[in-house]
């Protein structure tokens, strides 16, 4: 053992949290305990500091206790080290600052050493950071300040901190979660602690006791500890990263492994579950862009994306694939389009609103027929507009996804047609789920996505529409360089390339999906969606579960449920995900009404009832 050179400090460990964000790794124990290296982080933690020669902790303990005691004792037995444990007993309602002010109890007047028990770190940090001199440190990192759950502070050439908080102006560094106080600092953190506590908030984190003491020039000093290995494990995502940081890579693979065998069921409108076809093909080997073997997967990605889209001939009709998500397919189009061509948007809902926004960002003064959130589009109201005002394009959404409403795109089509008036339609969320039949219906332009009813990754859209449409773009001048919709059409259709390097792997993926859908026919692909859905409203239905829209309203590929009484949102979604679906929440006006549940995707028949066993778990 080293010399405890520096003093030796009361060592006080948080490990009292569910670690809810890590379900469900942390389902049997508490994220103190996950394993990193074949080493729980909690005995990590406990072992680099008795080695650098502290002795004296105490352990908070909660959620799953007693596992860290079984731990804590047999630490205690082979080391000889004290370990006092103190219980959060309302670990689930309270936060640190709580489990703080039961420790401080223990530890009034001592030098105090407060190590978040969900922190790995590189034994370096501990030795700087013990040997670190003052009142009060805090240790941090200066290369970091991201993400909007990590603690920041903030502090000037003097390294005295001024601030510290989560969403805290100009920070200076991410907080490490490790801190030190001197007896008289600890012994009045640990009265603010209580004092915070009594006037009634339980939730707050202990960096709140933190902040009163900056405020009141304190002294505390940041040490920057940054180059060095560490990692706090908050997410999933954490927990693999500190697998890959400080585990072995067979732990690291075995844990991908788990994780594949294990997913999230996601019942969001995209990204969605994709087969393991498009997996396969997404670890296609790489081909170079300017070669032939890309043209040639481009040109058989095109041609399949047509008859998804109902195009019969391919010399009317034509598709583009550009390498971006759906919003790039929807501006390239409205972004190409000539100057002073008079657009009506008619919308209800976030989607619609979007195409407004996007015409007035581009400068092309749309007119819009803003309907409620969920309301039908009413056509005579179309008509009458359209013979009123002279007007070159309408644009709407086919699915408007923030409701869950199915518009009426025949309608509409029939309309434009008859009146020679241009249709653009976001298909972004139906294309792949609802007949289109594209060229039947004279649409000039249709956007869609790869990650939503096609069922690939994201990071594709695609636009297709009249090919005369496309060649009348030639003698416009485009609003963006990359998203100019002629160039990638000249490029695609003269070259079989694309302009700019294309995500040459997505297509292969994309490909792999599409294939799945023609070769069971893509009539076989409506009807597995609409008989998903179907089970997933009777099922809703019978739990209670009322909808935002009448069925007759709703498409195919997603139900929006108003949220049942007593339920807060994210505590609504928290809970399902925490049985491994994961559901989407309202949008704008609907954040706190509605929650979204899509049946798009690789999603069983089977993984809708075990859905449906999920809600009911939930609301029971
Ligand atoms: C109808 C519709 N249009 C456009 C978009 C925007 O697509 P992205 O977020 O992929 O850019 C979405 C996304 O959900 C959508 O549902």
């Amino acid at each position: 053992m080293k010399k405890a050179a520096y003093g030796a400090p009361c060592a006080i460990i948080l490990a009292a949290g569910e670690g809810r964000s890590l379900f469900p790794l942390t389902k049997d124990r508490p994220k103190a305990l996950l394993s990193v290296g074949g080493e729980p982080i909690l005995e990590r933690l406990l072992r680099q500091l008795h080695q650098l020669g502290v002795s004296n902790f105490v352990v908070v303990v909660g959620y799953k206790k007693d596992k860290v005691m079984e731990l804590t004792s047999r630490f205690q037995r082979q080391s000889g080290a004290s370990v006092r444990l103190v219980e959060n007993e309302r670990y689930s309602e309270t936060n640190t600052l709580y489990s703080l002010a039961l420790a401080g109890a223990d530890c009034a007047h001592k030098l105090v050493l407060l190590v978040d028990g969900d922190i790995i770190c590189e034994e370096e940090i501990l030795v700087r950071f013990l040997r670190e001199e003052g009142e009060a440190v805090l240790a941090v990192d200066t290369a970091r300040l991201m993400g909007q759950e990590e603690m920041k502070v903030r502090f000037g050439p003097n390294k005295i901190v001024s601030g510290i908080g989560k969403n805290l102006s100009k920070p200076s560094a991410e907080f490490l979660g490790i801190s030190k106080f001197s007896g008289t600092v600890a012994t009045e953190l640990f009265r603010l602690a209580r004092k915070i506590l009594d006037q009634g908030d339980a939730t707050s984190f202990y960096e709140e006791a933190f902040s009163i003491l900056c405020d009141r020039d304190c002294g505390i000093r940041a040490l920057d500890i940054s180059g060095l290995k560490w990692e706090e494990i908050d997410f999933l995502t954490d927990y693999e990263e500190a697998l890959r940081v400080f585990g072995s890579p067979g732990e690291l693979r075995s844990y991908r492994a788990s994780r594949r065998s294990l997913p999230q069921y996601l019942f969001c409108p995209g990204p969605v579950l994709v087969s393991d076809k498009v997996k396969e093909a997404l670890a296609s080997s790489e081909i170079g862009h300017r070669e032939l073997e890309f043209s040639e997967l481009l040109n058989r990605v095109r041609m399949k994306l047509a008859k998804i889209f109902g195009v019969q001939n391919f010399h009317h009709y034509t598709t583009v694939v550009i390498t971006g998500s759906g919003s790039a397919a929807n501006e390239s189009v409205l972004g190409s389009i000539a100057a002073g061509k008079r657009i009506l948007v008619v919308s209800n809902g976030e989607f619609g609103e979007r195409w407004t926004e996007l015409a007035e960002f581009l400068d092309l003064a749309p007119k819009t027929i803003k309907l409620r959130w969920g309301q039908p589009f009413p056509i005579d109201q179309i008509e009458q507009h359209l013979k009123r005002e002279k007007t070159d394009v309408v644009c709407m959404v086919h699915h408007e996804t923030s409701t869950g409403m199915l518009n009426p795109l025949s309608e509409v089509a029939a309309l434009t047609k008859r009146l020679r008036v241009e249709l653009f339609v976001d298909a972004v969320s139906s294309v792949g789920a609802v007949p289109i039949d594209i060229e039947d219906s004279g649409i000039t332009f249709c956007t869609g996505s790869a990650n939503k009813a096609i069922a690939s990754v994201p990071g594709l859209s695609f636009v297709c529409g009249k090919r005369a449409a496309f060649d009348a773009l030639k003698t416009t001048r485009a609003h963006s360089f990359y998203l100019d919709l002629y160039k990638h059409f000249i490029f695609n259709e003269r070259k079989f390339q694309t302009p700019n390097t294309p995500a040459v792997n997505l297509f292969f993926a994309l490909e792999a999906s599409l294939d799945a859908i023609l070769e069971q026919g893509i009539e076989a692909t409506f009807e597995r969606y609409r008989s998903l859905a179907a089970m997933l409203r009777k099922g809703m239905a019978e739990l209670g579960f009322r909808f935002f829209i009448p069925e007759e309203y709703m498409s195919p590929v997603l139900t929006t449920v108003e949220l049942p009484a007593g339920f807060e949102a994210d505590e609504f979604h928290e809970r399902l995900k925490r049985l491994g679906f994961v559901t989407y929440p309202g949008k704008g006006i609907l954040r706190h009404r509605v929650f979204q549940v899509a049946n798009i995707g690789e999603i069983s028949p089977h993984q809708a009832q075990e859905f449906l066993k999920a809600l009911k778990q939930v609301i029971q």
